[in-house]
């Protein structure tokens, strides 16, 4: 068209993944801390819990998440969920944007949660509460190695916390029994751990329960606020990717599962009501 701007950006998105409901916890901090941009949220309702599912499974239906977000014209998107982060970040930045879309990024949530480890421990030994998957990856201590050789990081694996939290049991007597489990082998194995870290976006809706079982002077960290610290942090350094994002405050949901069935949880998470959309990802 005559008058045209060839060389103008198209804007997009930012895309926030999660297996189901837990990234909303990551959503809610990214938009607390970053309202003025647009937000496509995610969750594959349809095949959660990843956590218990093997590398190839998580890898695969991460980067049939991942494409769709990418469809749908995002130029970034944040792996909300630890699981996908452990399992597949590192190979879907390595081995498949290069041949999707190089100007593209993709974003986890396990760095920035390390990168501040060593502001908060002060014995140095750390606790990691994560899905099977992300505490058989190792990726904790891996990253936490390569940052802090002195630290040492447990990470202790709570099958049951998530399938509690998607069944709306979070706050039942029930979970006391799994929270105070977990928790009490993760002390069992360090009893010099002063930080515990919940690796999963679900567990913050653990909260209460944690806090009532761990010891007292363990300091819980939650991610939200430190992905959202962290992606204005590398917004400012990567003003190619800044002007990418369109900025108009919104967020739409997407969720393999039925839509109203996400809705009704989903607003437990994000203290708002919520709409979802259906979108079939295989
Ligand atoms: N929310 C995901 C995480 O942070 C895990 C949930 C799942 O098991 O699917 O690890």
């Amino acid at each position: 068209m005559a008058g045209a701007d060839a060389s103008a950006i198209s804007v997009g998105r930012i895309g926030v993944f999660d297996s189901g409901y837990g990234g909303l916890t990551i959503l809610r901090e990214l938009r607390n801390t970053l309202p003025e941009y647009d937000y496509l949220y995610l969750g594959d309702n349809a095949r959660a819990p990843y956590g218990s599912r093997s590398f190839e499974i998580i890898y695969k239906y991460t980067l049939e998440a991942v494409k769709e977000l990418f469809s749908r014209g995002c130029p970034l998107v944040i792996l909300a969920c630890n699981t996908a982060s452990a399992k597949a970040l590192r190979t879907i930045q390595q081995r498949d944007l290069p041949e999707i879309d190089p100007s593209r990024r993709v974003l986890g949530v396990i760095r920035p949660t390390v990168e501040i480890l060593n502001d908060v421990s002060a014995s140095g030994h750390v606790g990691v509460l994560g899905t099977p998957g992300t505490v058989a990856s190792h990726s904790y201590q891996i990253e936490t190695v390569k940052l802090f050789p002195k630290m040492t990081v447990t990470e202790q694996s709570c099958p049951l916390w998530v399938p509690i939290v998607e069944n709306s049991e979070a706050d039942g007597d029930g979970a006391d029994y799994f929270v105070k489990k977990y928790i009490d082998e993760l002390m069992a194995k360090d009893a010099d751990v002063d930080t515990f870290v919940l690796g999963c976006t679900h567990y913050p809706l653990l909260i209460e329960k944690i806090r009532k079982y761990a010891p007292e002077r363990v300091k819980i960290l939650e991610q939200g606020r430190l992905v959202a610290e962290s992606l204005k942090d590398y917004l400012r350094r990567h003003p190619e990717m800044d002007c990418r994002l369109s900025r108009g405050g919104s967020v739409e949901y997407l969720t393999s599962e039925n839509p109203e069935k996400f809705d009704s949880l989903a607003s437990v998470f994000t203290h708002q009501e919520v709409r979802s959309c259906r979108c079939s990802l295989d």
